[in-house]
């Protein structure tokens, strides 16, 4: 007899038990009926209720618990799983006129057999298989290549619209396949939060749905709002194909009454006229969903009918996808902007004759830099070929050439920063052009504020844009050592007014008050964030982890060649050679001293883990499961080891990844180096 028996955990489970039914039910009603059954506190506290007990009775816990819709746990990788059943795509086209061969073909070949077909949206997304047995989600796989993908089962648990559970009645054992979208209104909020982080945008939401799934955090995927759009059934052989399960709508059906949400676009049609019909429809009606689609599937809708029409090499001959075009329109440029970015980077931005496409009125539109403009040979007064795919950001794709103006001359791009004045550099092998004037180029400076208050940088919240626009006119800060200068007097009844004379911003004592307290805590801010706050051109948030990392320190960094600073891993050339340029410049030292005179951390403080490598030097080399290059020297510095380059009879050990250098092995086995893989080393760390 273990603890656990003598213990009684019967009311336990039955609370669970009790618990889980009650939040999935909260759950069922709020996503697929748009009803909320309880308020967002009475919801929270049962969750945390059963958070509570999975933690003090583990082995209790299920993996399909509603407490992991907020997910928690952490993917080091993604292990790839082989489809039970290939995970076929369809054949597709542009053209009307192929559809209607599909539709005269499978009419052909099934001959006298009375059928019909379901045409239903094709979702722009990421497709998944989701294997359900005895009603319990087991596994999502993604599409990968049609016969493996990647098992993001814990990420897929988080999104809302994936029954863990099933209810009523459902087969046995099955996969359910359909596609997980990001909505366009969540997304936008998502990249809006990306850029105010000072973070890269998704250039659109399948891009951003699929990083989403690919998450190492699913905690992290919990916040994105995915949705999962269901489309297909998948049954084994031997499955019960009659009543509902015959016919795809059927079982679309039969879905919903699982707890799926079948979206309620799809039709069952007889004839080529109704296909039509619902292809011209969706063409336009297709801006006022809440997700992108980009066409529409046809489907022979009798189960029985997909063997006797069968497979081609790739694809089944019972269905087809017809793919909308992207929706074109021509509209005349009435003037060209610059806009000048916070390193300096120059992007030209077409102004347009406001325009109704895709469901949004375009104004606006990326010229991206000199060359394009070049390439798409823009003149003066030109009109734009402006096109809206499956995505949000419409795209300038051409000119159309009958309406230039005789005599119109090519597009002048500038040669001078529109907002200072500066002679333009275009450096070798750069498509941009860039204003040099760093110091003296207000959007540059403003911006360069703003990318060191944000949040993975510096992290002071209370500083907003506009607040920062008003310090900088004010002549208050005029870089970001002078945020450190700041006083409360300086501060208080700071007022600013926008071009329409209403104000736009001020600050009082609270505000003062706030502000001066977040850039204190700024103080604590690690060196890696400090240096990712610089803002030197190219040195992201990883990049400066990894530079800080190899450094230690800021001197260390400022003293290094262009050739030692590109043996840091990820950092190539181009980068090693700006960050070597930033350091050579005596306004960065000035700025960097100016910082440390603040008290801004600008050195690695050793967070050690353990003494358990003490004195112990490794050797690194190959690829690993669980680090990258970098994270695993870390890691061994974190337990007092230390790293070194080559194997020489100091060695300890060489931990050895796979694809290991052929040299390194036969240095350490002529040495008597004892190889350890990640597994020993984990081991050793106490971390397996
Ligand atoms: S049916 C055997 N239905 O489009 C039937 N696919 O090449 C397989 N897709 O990547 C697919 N919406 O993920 C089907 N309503 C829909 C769909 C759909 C999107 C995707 C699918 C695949 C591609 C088809």
């Amino acid at each position: 007899m273990d603890l656990f028996s003598s213990i009684d955990v019967e009311p336990a489970l039955n609370r669970m038990k009790e618990l889980t039914e009650l939040i999935d039910r909260y759950n069922y009603e709020y996503y697929m009926n748009d009803q909320s059954l309880v308020s967002d506190y009475e919801f929270d506290k049962l969750l945390r209720e059963l958070q509570d007990l999975e933690r003090q009775y583990p082995e209790l816990a299920s993996p399909n618990s509603p407490t992991k819709r907020v997910g928690g746990e952490v993917n080091k990788t993604f292990r790839q799983v082989t489809h039970r059943f290939p995970m076929l795509s369809l054949g597709n086209t542009y053209s009307i006129e192929e559809i209607v061969d599909f539709e005269s073909r499978t009419r052909k070949l099934l001959g006298d057999t009375a059928f019909s077909y379901t045409c239903e949206l094709k979702y722009d997304g990421v497709a998944i298989g989701l294997t359900y047995r005895h009603g319990q989600l087991v596994q999502a796989v993604t599409r990968g290549n049609g016969t493996v993908g990647d098992d993001i089962t814990t990420n897929v648990r988080t999104i809302p619209t994936v029954p863990l559970r099933l209810r009523g009645q459902y087969p046995d054992d099955f996969e359910a396949r359909g596609e997980v979208v990001y909505p366009f209104k969540e997304f936008e909020e998502f990249n809006r939060q990306r850029e105010a982080d000072g973070d890269e945008p998704f250039a659109n939401p399948r891009n951003a749905a699929s990083g989403s799934l690919k998450l190492q955090d699913s905690a992290e995927c919990a916040k994105r709002k995915l949705q999962f759009c269901m489309y297909f059934l998948m049954l084994p052989g031997d499955a019960d194909s009659s009543g509902l399960y015959s016919t795809h709508y059927g079982r679309l059906e039969a879905a919903g009454m699982m707890g799926f949400k079948v979206q309620p676009h799809i039709k069952e049609c007889s004839n080529i006229d109704e296909i039509r019909a619902f292809i011209d429809y969706w063409d336009n009606e297709r801006w006022n969903l809440p997700y992108a689609i980009d066409g529409i599937v046809i489907k022979v809708n009798q189960v029985a009918l997909w063997d006797r029409l069968g497979l081609t090499a790739k694809s089944p001959r019972w269905a087809i996808a017809y793919k909308f075009k992207a929706q074109q329109v021509s509209t005349p440029l009435e003037s060209i902007t610059y806009q000048v970015g916070r390193t300096g980077i120059i992007t030209p931005v077409a102004n347009m004759q406001p325009v109704w496409l895709g469901g949004t009125t375009v104004r606006r539109a990326t010229l991206v830099n000199a060359d394009f403009i070049q390439k798409m040979d823009i003149h003066e007064g030109d009109s734009l070929l402006v096109e809206k795919g499956g995505e949000i950001i419409p795209k300038v794709v051409g000119v159309d050439l009958a309406k230039r103006k005789p005599g119109a001359l090519p597009v002048q791009y500038i040669t001078c920063c529109p907002e200072c004045g500066s002679l333009l550099v275009r450096a070798d092998g750069e498509a941009g052009h860039y204003c040099p004037n760093q110091d003296g180029c207000p959007p540059q400076i403003v911006g360069r504020l703003e990318h060191f208050v944000s949040r993975k940088a510096m992290n002071i919240d209370s500083l907003g844009s506009e607040r920062l626009e008003m310090l900088y006119d004010k002549g208050l800060v005029r870089d970001i050592a002078d945020l450190y200068d700041l006083t409360r007097d300086q501060l208080v009844g700071l007022e600013s007014y926008d071009t329409d004379g209403l104000r736009k911003t001020s600050i009082q004592d609270k505000g003062a008050a706030n502000i001066l307290a977040a850039i204190e805590k700024s103080k604590e801010v690690p060196f890696e964030r400090v240096l990712y706050a610089l803002g030197i051109r190219y040195v992201g948030e990883v990049g400066a982890k990894k530079l800080a990392r190899f450094f230690k320190n800021i001197d260390a960094l400022m003293a290094a060649s262009v050739e030692e600073l590109a043996t840091v891993e990820d950092v190539g050339e181009k980068t090693a050679a700006f960050i070597y340029d930033y350091f050579s410049d005596e306004r960065h030292h000035r700025l960097v001293g100016r910082l440390r005179q603040a008290g801004l951390c600008f050195e690695v403080v050793e967070t050690r883990q353990s003494n358990v490598l003490d004195n112990k030097t490794f050797v690194v080399s190959g690829v690993f499961e669980r680090f990258s290059r970098e994270e695993i020297k870390f890691s061994i510095e974190q337990h007092g080891g230390k790293v070194s380059g080559s194997i020489s009879g100091k060695t300890d050990y060489l931990l050895a990844g796979e694809k290991m250098g052929p040299e390194k092995l036969k240095k350490a086995e002529k040495l008597g180096v004892p190889i350890i893989s990640e597994t020993v080393y984990l081991e050793m760390i106490g971390e397996l």
